[in-house]
């Protein structure tokens, strides 16, 4: 959830609606091709 922490830097906040209940696994390293969504990009940092 967005906490507006990102005011005053260069990243935005991204809206996401699920479509479907089931796990999601949301990018926290910010290097995924899929963004908002985990794409394994962070196994390679
Ligand atoms: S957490 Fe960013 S790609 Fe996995």
């Amino acid at each position: 959830m967005c906490d507006g922490s990102h005011k005053g830097n260069t990243f935005t906040a991204m809206n996401y609606t699920a479509d479907v209940m089931h796990d999601k696994w949301f990018c926290a390293c910010k290097h995924s091709g899929t963004k908002p969504m985990c794409d394994g990009s962070h196994k390679k940092l």
